[in-house]
């Protein structure tokens, strides 16, 4: 145990468990590279302003290096009576090159040091999701243009019950969709978060010459800061990325729940493959969507995390408070969370069978083209909701004796309505339904694929 590097003023040794209570270093060490990276260019810029002799910028630097080198080795000794990891990088630095170690921390705290780790994990890390993100997409978009050529046709639900049939496709480009704008709030996160707060040091900037502009475009920022109170107390680049993660979360927590449902014995509409599902330790017939489940159910933590460090900053007065300390865990669970789910979905969706002919049967039933007789009314000059009124009578005919609407006779038709001819038949098959729904963004084949169609130049670099 050696003396604390902030031990000046203090007489008694640290108490063991505030020792183990305050210490970040067994999750922030994960920010070790960014750390390094950071003090690299603090310590370039202190040689290039004159504040460091040039030798003492090359002992450093080098040291760093060396440090570096351990870590990514893996024979780097964590200490947590060294605290976090920022002062474990300097003490190790300090046993390497003696006390010119020290002279790395002149114009800088841990303050501003923390926040452009962070900044620098969080970055990447938004960039990361929003690559996985379109790759999902990309995924999904195959999916759509696959099932476009046999115009594979689905129920289409509200409330989850049966509304209007719709094209499989049509579906895979309702993800397709959100999934471009979670990738492109991670891109608008990342671009928002791009600045470095390295220099605004504890909370009111440094007396020494730094060169914040130099720091900042070596770390590759767009520029520094412009308040230093903000620059090491603000943690809305966080909140921004685990908000994007947990919209993310919802979303792919919507597609499992569908694909839960639909692979059930009673939906059918799918198989899940062998690879990415489950079986039970005592019912042998099982075969479990863990993968779709898991999904669904980590969306819960993602938004317990955003929560989470709402919570934290909301009571926190400017500028750094050790409450801060609490910003990373969630960011990292989210990343790690999310990281693995958008890489089992490209994998899985397409391994995904779907079952055309029951997905059509199922679309037919529940009264799904009972719309579209009542346009057929409408088209001939009955008003909408007239035309609403008598085929909500038919449906209630046919369901009190358990029919669907084209098991009606020609009279029961005519009774309900004259105009009811025999034409009505074709309104009601399903093929007819998706293609007359062609007003855009609406399911018709022809509009899919126009949609896929501009899907793909979107994805097109
Ligand atoms: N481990 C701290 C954190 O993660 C680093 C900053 C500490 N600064 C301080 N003055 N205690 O927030």
């Amino acid at each position: 145990q050696d003396r604390k590097l902030w031990g000046g003023r203090f007489a008694e040794a640290t108490d063991g468990l505030v020792e183990l209570f305050n210490a970040s270093v067994g999750f922030d060490q994960r920010l070790a590279e960014q750390d390094i990276r950071g003090s690299l260019a603090h310590v370039a810029m202190l040689g290039q302003v004159g504040i460091l002799a040039p030798d003492e910028v090359a002992q450093i630097t080098e040291g760093l290096h060396g440090v570096l080198a351990d870590i990514r080795a893996g024979s780097f000794e964590w200490r947590l009576d060294r605290e976090d990891v920022h002062m474990n990088v300097e003490a190790a630095l300090r046993d390497r090159i003696g006390p010119v170690a020290g002279k790395l921390h002149t114009a800088r705290s841990r303050n501003d040091q923390v926040a452009v780790d962070f900044r620098l994990f969080t970055k990447e890390a938004a960039l990361d999701l929003a690559g996985k993100t379109r790759a999902l997409r990309a995924v999904m978009l195959a999916e759509a243009d696959r099932h476009l050529a046999d115009e594979v046709i689905l129920p289409g639900y509200t409330h989850l019950q049966v509304a209007q049939p719709i094209l499989l496709s049509h579906w895979f480009m309702a993800y397709v969709a959100m999934l471009e704008r979670d990738e492109g709030r991670f891109r608008d996160a990342a671009a928002r978060m791009d600045e470095s707060p390295l220099g605004s040091s504890a909370l009111a900037g440094t007396p020494w010459p730094i060169d914040r502009h130099a720091t900042a475009a070596a770390l590759g920022f767009t520029r520094p800061t412009a308040n230093s109170l903000d620059g090491v107390g603000s943690r809305d680049f966080a909140l921004e990325f685990l908000s994007a993660c947990a919209i993310l979360s919802a979303h792919l927590s919507r597609l499992s729940e569908e694909l839960i449902l639909y692979s059930t014995f009673e939906f059918g509409f799918l198989t899940l493959p062998d690879s990415h599902t489950t079986g039970s330790s005592i019912m042998p017939q099982k075969k479990n969507p863990d993968v779709s489940e898991l999904a669904r159910g980590k969306a819960g933590r993602v938004f317990g995390n955003l929560m989470g460090l709402l919570t934290v900053v909301k009571g926190t007065p400017l500028a750094y408070n050790k409450d801060l300390q609490e910003d990373k865990e969630g960011v990292f669970d989210s990343y790690d969370t999310l990281s693995i789910v958008l890489r089992l979905y490209a994998e899985m969706l397409p391994k995904t069978v779907w079952h055309a002919e029951v997905t059509r049967a199922a679309a037919a039933r529940g009264y799904s083209t009972a719309t579209d007789v009542a346009d057929f009314l409408a088209r001939q000059g009955v008003p909408f909701r007239e035309a609403h009124e008598v085929v909500g009578g038919l449906v209630g005919t046919a369901s009190r004796s358990g029919r669907q609407l084209w098991e009606l006779t020609d009279d029961e038709l005519r009774a309900a309505h004259p105009l009811l001819n025999a034409e009505v038949a074709r309104a009601l098959t399903v093929t007819e339904s998706v293609r007359n729904r062609a007003s855009f963004g609406g399911t018709a084949p022809d509009r899919v694929r126009e949609a896929v169609r501009a899907a793909k130049e979107a994805l097109t670099p």
